[in-house]
């Protein structure tokens, strides 16, 4: 069940967060994140488990992805496309028009994920990421 994230899903959300990126957010970040009024962030909770989760910051009319993730165990039974339609049409009720997000261009599974659901790319950022260093893809939606 998609439910919107709560300060006492913030630790699980920062174990999923570490298991699942080279450059984890700190649980302190994740938990500032939450209580920036521009943040939003929805969990997919199982008998009171987070199996993912995903945030995006809006600046209206458009919002940027920070973060998606599934846990290892859950993934291809389509959590995180639902997380992702779901923050879609949340944020598109908000009006939010454009969604952006950036993504490792080595990390194949979530490209395959955001190009199934209609995201496309518009731009390359170097040296985004650290730790592995490599460039980021920069990936537009239109809502
Ligand atoms: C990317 C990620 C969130 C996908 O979550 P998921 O729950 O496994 O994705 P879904 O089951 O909803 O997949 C939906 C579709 O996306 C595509 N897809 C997802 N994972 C894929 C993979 N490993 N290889 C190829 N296609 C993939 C497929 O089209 C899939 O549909 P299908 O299973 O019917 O073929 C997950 O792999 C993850 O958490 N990765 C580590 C963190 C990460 O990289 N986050 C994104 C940062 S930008």
């Amino acid at each position: 069940m998609i439910v919107p994230m709560k300060e006492d899903h913030v630790a699980q959300v920062a174990a999923l967060e570490k298991r699942c990126f080279s450059d984890p957010w700190s649980e302190a970040s994740i938990a500032e994140e939450l209580r920036n009024p521009l943040s939003t962030w929805l969990v997919n909770e199982e008998d009171g488990i987070v199996t993912g989760y995903i945030g995006a910051q809006s600046v209206p009319p458009e919002a940027d992805v920070m973060n998606l993730a599934v846990a290892p165990d859950c993934r291809r039974r389509g959590v995180g496309a639902k997380l992702l339609c779901t923050m879609a049409e949340l944020l598109h009720s908000r009006g939010i028009v454009t969604l952006f997000l950036e993504v490792r261009p080595s990390n194949a599974a979530a490209i395959a994920l955001y190009e199934r659901y209609g995201f496309a790319q518009v731009g390359r950022r170097p040296k985004y990421y650290v730790n592995p260093p490599e460039d980021a893809l920069i990936l537009r939606k239109e809502l």
